[in-house]
This record gives C-alpha cells, structure tokens and sequence, in this order.
C-alpha cells in the first residue's frame, strides 16, 4: 500500500513538474495581475497597480446589450469568426473618420477578445521557435510572455531613461538575421511616453529596410495628454504588407470587463491570424460585441470626457510625486495612465520595494522588472483610480517613503 502511494506521489510530482509543457514552464503570471492576488490576503490595499478605469462602462452601451439580450436570440450566440460585420463596418468607418485609416472591414479586421487575444494571435502567427523579436524596455509585461508563448525569443532595446523615448540607434544595434518582428505599444505602457511622427517613421524605415513584422499594440491609441499628436506605424502606406494592428475597447469605452478588441492586418496577414482566432477563441462574445458596436454608434463625447479626467489624475499625481523629490523621480506621462517612479537604490529592488509597498504601506504597485530590465529601479503606478484612491494611496506613499528616508539618515 505504502509503496503504492509513494509511486502516485513520484507520478503526481513528474505530473506537475514534467508533464507540463516547455512553452508554458517558461512563462509566468504577469506582475500586474500577481500583485492584486497577493493583495487579497491584506485587507485595506488600495490599488495604483493593474491600469483599470474607475468609470463606469457608459450607460447607452449597457442599454444597447441589455436591450439585445431581451430582444435578438442571436445575441446569446456564436458570431461570426471575425465579428458582427456591422461592427468591423462601424469599426473601418472610425479608423476612417478618426485615423485616416482605410481598411476592407470584410477582409482585413478581426474582432478579438480583447487586444490580448489579438495580441496572441498576432505573435503566435508570425513567430516561430528561436525567431527574435524586439521589445522596447521597459515593455507592456504581457507582450514578453506571449513572445515566450509562442517560442521566440524576446531581443530587449532599452528606451532612453532619462525621458523614455526610442533610441534608434540601440534598436538597430539589436537586430539580427533572426529578427521577426517588433511589438510596439504608444503611448506605451509602462511610461506613458507618446512618439514623435519622425521616430515612428524612422521605425518604418528600418523595418521596411530588414522586412520584419511589426505589431502596433494601439490599446491607448486615444489617450494623448495636454493635445498631443498621435502616429502610428499603421499610418505608413509602404508598411501595409507587414504591419499588424491591435486595437481594444477596454479603456476608451470604459469596457475592460467585456473583453473587445480587433485586429487589424492585410488579408493575406489576417487569414493567418485568423486560424489562430479560431482555434482560441471561435469568435469575441457576442453580447461584448454588440456592446462594441454600441460605443461606436453612440455618441462619443464619453472618449473626450475620460481623457480630461485621466489628464487632471495625471496633474494630481504629478504634483503629489514633485513633493517627494529628491528621494523619488519621474518622467511626466504625454499619454496612457500610468508613471514609472525611480525609487532610492538603497530601499531594494523593484520587486522588494513593490512587495514592501504593498505589506507595509498596503498600496499596490508593479514592481518595474517585470516590464523587462530597463523598468529595474522602478515601481509602476497607474492613475486609472479615482481622486479619492489616488490621494490615499499617495498619502500612503508618502509617508512610507518618508519614514525610510528618515531612517536612513
Ligand atoms: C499595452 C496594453 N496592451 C493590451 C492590453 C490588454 O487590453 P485588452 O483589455 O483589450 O485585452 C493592455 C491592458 O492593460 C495594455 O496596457
């Protein structure tokens, strides 16, 4: 009997320790969803990790599905592979209105569960094993996993630290003949950094130059600060061949919880990413994407009122880090929601100072080196919350920064 049990144990542990896949012992929870499970076992955090929009999603789009659930049986239903074709029609006509972007809304759009998803899908289609792709670093921390997921390898170029912006001499010092493609996030997360036209257009040209693939992640496509412009990679005709765009509905339209995204490609790209879609996901869900298609449709002033509320968070939180200096810096945020705060070298590393924030401080933050080395040194904060969590939290930080410099002194 003993002999038995101890065989099911030996069977169990090679179970759980080799039976699990290659790919999938080689990637991890990102940070930014660590954190908040970390969080649930301390009563109290409040949070300036995870970059969720405090508004609530708007109400003609909740109408429009709760209407549709009552009203159209089809809604309770598998789409379509690539979407509601009313909604990829209303999606091609605001990346025409809004954009300048022309694309076939029957050929060259996929509506996705969320950009993650279109994310995944665009990866796993264009990255074999060993190929290399490039991430700047810092670097949204899903865009690692999902280039470890499908076998590549992630080729790090650091942004410049002093104002997070791209170096392209550093880019071009990391290519190979192996390289694929290049995932580019702006305005990026984890920096809130937005790219002038000539450094995306220099982009293009190496890309053009070395044929690699380049994914846009355009989640914060609309979340420019104090009027800034915005370009993208998918504005360039000649890259049209080899550029795959992800787009979300998560932080425009207040509507992270339905999981609504698309992807936007050539036909010939998107056949490919489309096998990808299938075999993950069949379709985005319906009820998510009539309300997708809702927020299209309805008014857009939402998408106005929430970018000027995000940028006076912004000022907020700005002005409450400026009272913390010198013991803390920042680069201040052109786009997106999120900061990343230099910490004192001497309080540890990110994911020590992460974690002490959250034990002894209760505020959730993401530790910087999970965005990739070049966030080393740093925690990330997102100021998605509203007034009254981010001055608490600042509060908060404040007084635990505080408390160890004094202690060091
Ligand atoms: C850069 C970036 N890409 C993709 C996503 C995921 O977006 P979605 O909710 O549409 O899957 C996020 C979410 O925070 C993000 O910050």
């Amino acid at each position: 009997m003993a002999l038995k049990r101890s065989a099911l144990e030996a069977a169990g542990k090679r179970y759980r320790e080799e039976g699990i896949s290659r790919r999938v012992r080689g990637i991890a929870v990102s940070a930014i969803k660590e954190m908040p499970l970390l969080a649930r076992d301390i009563p109290g955090c409040v949070s300036l990790g995870q970059g969720i929009p405090s508004f609530p999603t708007p109400e003609h789009i909740v109408e429009a599905v709760c209407r549709h659930l009552r009203e159209a049986s089809w809604t309770g239903k598998y789409t379509l592979g690539p979407g509601l074709p009313a909604l990829r029609r209303a999606f091609a006509a605001a990346l025409d209105r809004e954009r300048g972007l022309h694309v076939d809304p029957e050929s060259e759009i996929c509506i996705t569960v969320g950009a993650m998803e279109g994310l995944c899908a665009a990866i796993l289609t264009v990255v074999d094993s060993g190929d290399e792709v490039l991430l700047p670093s810092p670097n949204y921390a899903s865009h690692i996993e999902q280039v470890l997921l499908a076998e590549g390898r992630p080729v790090f170029f650091p942004l410049r630290p002093l104002d997070w912006q791209l170096d392209l001499k550093a880019l071009r010092e990391k290519i190979s003949p192996r390289t694929k493609a290049l995932v580019l996030c702006h305005p990026h997360n984890p920096t809130g950094a937005v790219f002038p036209e000539e450094a995306v257009r220099a982009v293009a040209e190496i890309a053009l130059e070395h044929g690699f693939f380049v994914i846009c992640d355009e989640t914060y496509d609309f979340l420019t600060y104090d009027g800034r412009s915005y370009f993208s990679l998918l504005a360039v005709p000649e890259l049209r061949r080899q550029v795959i765009g992800v787009f979300s509905f998560s932080k425009k339209y207040a509507m992270t919880g339905w999981r609504v995204g698309a992807v936007v490609a050539d036909r010939e790209i998107l056949d490919h990413v489309m096998k990808v879609h299938d075999a993950a996901a069949i379709c985005a869900p319906t009820p998510s994407q009539v309300a997708a298609l809702a927020a299209l449709e309805g008014p857009q002033d939402c998408v106005a009122q929430f970018r000027d509320i995000l940028q006076s968070r912004r000022d907020r939180l700005c002005s409450r880090l400026d009272r913390m200096a010198p013991h803390i810096s920042y680069v201040k945020p052109q786009g997106a929601y999120y900061v990343m705060v230099k910490i004192p070298p001497d309080l540890g590393d990110s994911m020590t100072v992460a974690l002490r924030l959250l034990k002894e401080a209760r505020v959730i933050t993401i530790p910087g080196a999970a965005f990739g080395p070049g966030g080393e040194g740093h925690v990330r904060l997102s100021f998605g919350g509203t007034e009254e969590e981010l001055d608490e939290a600042m509060d908060r930080l404040e007084l635990w920064i505080s408390q160890r410099v004094d202690i060091r002194r």
